[in-house]
């Protein structure tokens, strides 16, 4: 019971987490892991699951090896080069952050990768240089010490629930610094039009193309 009397309300996971279902896949073995690897229900699991169901069913991605982001594309470090302006790096949903190593040494002062994964977080950490730092984190709790001259969603936007999207990226928008942008990259353009659209009503938006002349579309706005 809540102190002013009133019994809390459950949030949609964590009722989820009540159910027979939501119980069997918070238990710690490996027949769960599996199904956490099943698309259907990886794609449930993340979207409406609690942030624990879901950073697991994340962590179940690295693992498999399934999620092994090596290489990055090029055009979009050289766009995050082009605002960045040697300052400060901000990756939410950064997984092993494999942006990094397509990015010109000392063309930032510092980046800082948030994710939710566990797994990811530990490889990240592993071949991180001086000025990077990795922390396991809900981008959507996620609170900014300081200014950003680049905040990156590199595929990781769509996972924010839409009721919460609009309002991460305008509450962002307080610490970017006065040349400061918000990069977001959509690797199904199609799937996810109605984000994209959403954006380009809601923002300035700078730079609304394919990346590397492919599928891949990347937005820059403030
Ligand atoms: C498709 S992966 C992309 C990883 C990386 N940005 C890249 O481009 O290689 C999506 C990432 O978003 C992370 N993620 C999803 N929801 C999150 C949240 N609420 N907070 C932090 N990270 C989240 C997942 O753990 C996963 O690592």
């Amino acid at each position: 019971m809540a102190p002013s009397g009133i019994a809390p309300v459950a949030t949609l996971g964590e009722r989820f987490e009540m159910t027979p279902l939501g119980k069997l896949l918070s238990t710690q073995n490996g027949i769960c892991n599996r199904l956490l690897g099943i698309p259907v229900v990886h794609w449930f699991a993340t979207r409406i699951g609690p942030a624990r169901l879901r950073a697991r069913s994340f962590d179940v991605k690295y693992r498999s090896g399934e999620w092994d982001f090596r290489s990055d594309s090029r055009d979009l470090a050289r766009l995050v080069e082009e605002y960045i302006n040697k300052g400060h790096l901000l990756v939410l949903g950064c997984g092993t952050c494999s942006i990094v190593r397509d990015l010109t040494p000392n063309s930032f002062t510092s980046l800082l990768g948030i994710d939710l994964s566990v797994e990811a977080i530990t490889r990240a950490r592993r071949s991180s240089g001086s000025r990077e730092r990795f922390e396991v984190g809900d981008m959507l709790t996620f609170q900014c010490q300081q200014q950003y001259d680049v905040v990156l969603f590199s595929e990781s936007l769509y996972y924010v629930p839409g009721r919460h999207r609009a309002a991460l990226l305008h509450s962002l928008r307080a610490n970017l610094t006065d040349t400061g942008r918000v990069i977001v990259t959509i690797a199904e353009p199609k799937r996810y039009a109605a984000i994209l659209k959403a954006i380009r009503l809601a923002f300035d938006v700078e730079v609304d193309r394919a990346l590397d002349s492919g599928e891949r579309h990347v937005l820059v706005f403030r």
